[in-house]
């Protein structure tokens, strides 16, 4: 009996060990975390603490409709347009109307400068998922 049980945890042990080479591990977990949890993303942080710390989460949401788009819609509607983010990124300094059919007009924020804008636009191009 002892002798299964050894077996048994000698298989596991291999099994175990198996799964985590490093070559192996380094390329699954690269592809699988980047997808799937955007929040490992490099810009996802930054971007999402100025959007706390400014008052967009009063008239978004991530998902659903608000006072303006959510900003997965935002995300999905200019995802690969590269020169929509700089139009974005002045949209929010700036404010406006027009892209969205919604009622409201977007306040501007002259307190978030450029570089941060540019943050904000990149953490929201994640939320297409
Ligand atoms: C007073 C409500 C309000 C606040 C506060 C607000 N937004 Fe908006 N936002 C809107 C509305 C309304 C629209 C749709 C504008 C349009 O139709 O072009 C919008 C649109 C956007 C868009 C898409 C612009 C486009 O042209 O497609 C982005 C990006 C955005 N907001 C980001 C932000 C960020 C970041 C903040 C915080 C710094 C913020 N918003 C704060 C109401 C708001």
């Amino acid at each position: 009996m002892t002798r299964i049980f050894t077996s048994i945890a000698c298989i596991l042990f291999i099994v175990a060990c198996g799964n985590n080479t490093p070559p192996d591990a380094a390329g699954t977990q690269s592809e699988s975390t980047q997808p799937t949890d955007i929040t490992m993303h490099p810009d996802y942080e930054p971007g999402l603490a100025l959007v706390v710390a400014n008052d967009c989460y009063n008239c978004h949401k991530v998902e659903d409709n608000m006072i303006g788009p959510p900003y997965q819609e935002i995300a999905k509607k200019y995802a690969g347009d590269a020169a929509a983010m700089d139009m974005l990124a002045e949209k929010i300094m700036t404010g406006g109307s027009g892209n969205w059919v919604v009622d409201t007009v977007m306040t501007p924020h002259p307190t978030v400068t450029k570089e941060d804008a540019v943050k904000i636009v990149k953490y929201i191009m994640l939320l297409k998922e």
